[in-house]
């Protein structure tokens, strides 16, 4: 793999300037901020590309990511579209021996992730995910906790996220489009259980209920479950377990929750509250999350390719939970659990 002499010799671009979360400009702020250069943005949409083009003025700006691979030079791809794309444009720029970091989800499928893996390989290039949250404040916390610990030996780590409601008309509600309602916040969910559990995913079991929502959605027949949930079985005698629901309220627990062999740890954006026992007493410790660190992705990268340091999120461990959810899928459907073919 060509080895940059420094982060600015690496010229990046975008694929995906989109107005939901401004992404684009974020991702080509963080990757200024590491040092490399911004180059490029592809965008089927012109007028985000008009967007573009006021945020970073004289940036190179290209309707199709075809033409953008033709003509321009740019070292580094960050593909920010729906996640169905994610798998095709990805192999699109691999095969053109651009280096690429996918948003999250990584893809949809294992078969995705071993394709792309494989292309990265052959074309000596870098193949990452953007896992910003492996830096969020409370996983940061969590993990050292544990690491001190804490809790003792992790047992059981549950994860949970939405409520209820009828899910927006955006393509994030699309089965097809987005994967199902367990992909989009549910890979950052798995993404910090797999730091906390660290064993070999052996089995996964899928549940999930559809038909609630669909006729009150644009996309119908092919909107999101309504309420899905998963375990995993881990090697260490370890379990997990994520629900993603539009049907509950008052999902329970909090959005985090560590059991231990000597306490528990419980979660929130802002705190986590440590739990241990004293005899018959319970104890309970409040301690605010650290701030989190998500700028350190790119800065990864860019020490990657100039230094050869180790990728923190190497394409096969944002493949592992791909993994998960592409067996909770098959699970739920197939109604069995299902032996994991990568640890
Ligand atoms: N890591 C995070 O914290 C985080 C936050 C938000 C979104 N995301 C991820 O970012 C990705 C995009 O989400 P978003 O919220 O920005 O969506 P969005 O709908 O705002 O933007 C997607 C953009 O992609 C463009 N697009 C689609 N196909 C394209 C193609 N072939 N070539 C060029 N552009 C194309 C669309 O025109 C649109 O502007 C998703 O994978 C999502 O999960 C991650």
């Amino acid at each position: 793999m060509k080895r940059y002499k420094s982060a600015g010799d690496i010229t990046v671009g975008v694929i995906g300037y989109g107005g939901a979360f401004n992404m684009g400009k974020a991702h080509l702020n963080e990757m200024k901020l590491a040092g490399m250069t911004p180059a490029a943005v592809s965008e089927i949409d012109p007028e985000r590309l008009k967007v573009a083009t006021a945020d970073f003025p004289g940036i190179e700006t290209y309707g199709s990511v075809a033409e953008m691979l033709k003509k321009s030079k740019v070292d580094l791809l960050a593909i920010i579209t729906p996640h169905n794309t994610h798998a095709k444009l990805a192999l699109q720029c691999l095969n053109a021996g651009r280096h690429v970091v996918c948003e999250k989800p990584l893809a949809i499928t294992t078969a995705e992730c071993d394709a792309m893996i494989a292309a990265a390989r052959k074309n000596k290039v870098v193949l990452s995910t953007y896992h910003n949250r492996h830096w969020d404040g409370h996983i940061l916390g969590a993990m050292k906790l544990i690491r001190a610990g804490a809790i003792g030996k992790v047992v059981r780590v549950n994860v949970n996220w939405g409520g209820w409601g009828k899910p927006g008309d955006w393509w994030r509600t699309s089965r097809s489009i987005s994967g199902g309602i367990l992909y989009d916040w549910g890979v950052h969910l798995l993404e910090y259980t797999l730091q906390i559990v660290n064993s070999e995913i052996t089995e996964v079991n899928g549940y999930a209920w559809s038909g609630v929502w669909a006729s009150q959605t644009k996309w119908k027949a092919d909107t999101n479950e309504d309420d899905a949930f998963l375990t995993v079985r881990f090697k260490s005698g370890a379990w997990a377990t994520l629900t993603m629901t539009q049907l509950d309220s008052r999902p329970e627990p909090v959005m985090l929750k560590v059991v231990g062999t000597r306490g528990n740890l419980s979660m929130d954006w802002n705190n986590c509250d440590v739990i241990t026992h004293a005899g018959a007493e319970t104890v309970t410790r409040r301690v605010p999350n650290p701030k989190g660190e998500g700028w350190k992705l790119y800065q990864n990268v860019a020490d990657h390719l100039t230094k050869g340091k180790p990728l923190v999120i190497s394409p096969e461990w944002a493949r592992r939970p791909i993994h998960i959810l592409d067996l909770a899928v098959q699970s739920a459907k197939q109604g069995r659990a299902l032996k994991a073919m990568y640890a």
